[in-house]
């Protein structure tokens, strides 16, 4: 049964090739100083970050640099983030790069204010905030997490051996995203695949759940024939606008609320996944293609009707003679020979993890209850020792 929900999603999107230029709509609502939120640098390869201050320039605004951002941010970088927004009295907070960049935005402007430790209280705690919320904006260059319309925010303590996501309330989603699937063309294939492989989990993660006929499930098949679809074409060639557009479309409906109303949801292989990042700092995408075929047969048996469904909808296995059991292995099968085709980590130990850190990566796993199996600690050690 569809069960009570409410949906709202306050992000403004600008979608294009020329999508940059809406960028001098929303600056002026805004004040006057910026804090530029970016990376290692690619922007500066691409030729956005000249764009982008030139707008900035244009509109006004006082811009405070805040470089560096890396691929699972830091909680030192957080903290730094804060000092600098602190000390130049920041007004908005504009994140030019992907879920990292978006992630720490979101994460430095629900601390500027705070009085409480960021890590402590967001992370470890789970509280709201409660004190003033400085806006986010972003330009996205990479597709996968859809923190560019969503309230998510991971932080990556690694003297804690931790990576933890807080989903935040619509008041720190932000304000508007801007998507130019242009910006992804430069990606480095790697990247790419890790991406489009995120978008893919985070559909089955909310469709990997209940029993009932929702409409949600619905939306959810098609947006994976979709990626599955449009991968093929973007690894072929990474230049074809149509598909890398497709691509960063899916993403973000893929995890912008909208396909978990009214359902429960899994949301293990993210757990697991963080947790080997928190030991490995492993690209995000692929932590989770390591650990998913292991994952989802372990948990095949509890919830085969809709792994059934799966495979004859997603993967059009035809399951005439078939028993339930032989289609939903033929589902997974055709997934994992989707991933080997787009070149996804498909071990842990590929990512740098060891077997002295299965322990540790297993007790840092968060155990969830939305999947079709409530795993215990010894199914995760065998999860992990099968994703080696
Ligand atoms: O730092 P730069 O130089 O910009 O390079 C980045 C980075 O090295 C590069 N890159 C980005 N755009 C590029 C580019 N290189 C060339 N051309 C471009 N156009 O790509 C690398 C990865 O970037 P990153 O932002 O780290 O990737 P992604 O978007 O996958 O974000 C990963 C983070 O998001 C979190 C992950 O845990 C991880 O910390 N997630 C956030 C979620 C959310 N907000 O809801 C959900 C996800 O499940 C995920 O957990
Ligand atoms: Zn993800």
């Amino acid at each position: 049964m569809l069960g009570n929900f409410s949906y709202h999603n306050p992000t403004k999107l600008y979608f294009g090739d020329e999508s940059l230029k809406y960028l001098n709509e929303e600056l002026p609502k805004y004040g006057k100083t910026v804090q530029l939120i970016y990376g290692g640098g690619s922007i500066k390869k691409i030729g956005l970050y000249d764009e982008i201050i030139a707008i900035l320039k244009a509109n006004g605004k006082t811009i405070v640099e805040d470089a560096g951002v890396m691929p699972n941010p830091t909680v030192e970088k957080l903290n730094e983030g804060v000092r600098l927004a602190r000390k130049n009295k920041v007004d908005f907070l504009l994140a030019v790069g992907g879920g990292s960049c978006c992630d720490y935005a979101k994460a430095v402007s629900v601390s500027v204010h705070c009085d409480d430790d960021p890590w402590e209280k967001y992370y470890i705690r789970f509280e709201e905030p409660e004190c003033e919320i400085v806006p986010v904006g972003c330009v996205l260059t990479m597709t996968g997490t859809g923190s560019e319309m969503n309230g998510g925010s991971v932080i990556t303590n690694h003297e804690q051996k931790l990576k933890i996501g807080h989903v935040f309330g619509d008041n720190v989603m932000p304000k508007f995203s801007i998507l130019n699937p242009k910006y992804t063309i430069s990606l480095p294939k790697r990247q790419m695949v890790a991406g489009i492989y995120d978008i893919f989990n985070h559909i089955c993660e909310q469709y990997f759940s209940g029993e009932d006929d929702n409409t949600s499930d619905y939306i959810a098949e098609a947006l994976m024939k979709s990626v599955v679809h449009s991968s093929l074409i973007a690894v072929e060639n990474p230049n074809d606008y149509e598909a890398r557009s497709n691509i960063m479309w899916a993403a973000t409906w893929a995890l912008n609320t909208l396909i978990s109303r009214g359902k429960t949801t899994d949301w293990m292989v993210h757990m697991l996944g963080q947790s080997v990042g928190a030991y490995t700092d492993a690209t995000h995408g692929m932590t989770l293609a390591a650990v998913s075929l292991p994952y989802y047969r372990t948990i095949m048996h509890f919830g085969l009707k809709k792994f059934k469904r799966f495979a004859e909808e997603v993967w059009c296995v035809c399951s005439e003679g078939k028993t339930d059991e032989e289609v939903a292995n033929e589902g997974l099968a055709a997934m994992e020979s989707w991933m080997k085709k787009l070149g996804l980590a498909m071990t842990i130990s590929e990512l740098g993890a060891t077997e002295d850190m299965i322990e540790g990566i297993a007790e840092g796993t968060f155990i969830l209850d939305g999947g079709y199996k409530v795993l215990t600690k010894e199914e995760i050690i065998d999860i992990l020792k099968q994703s080696m």
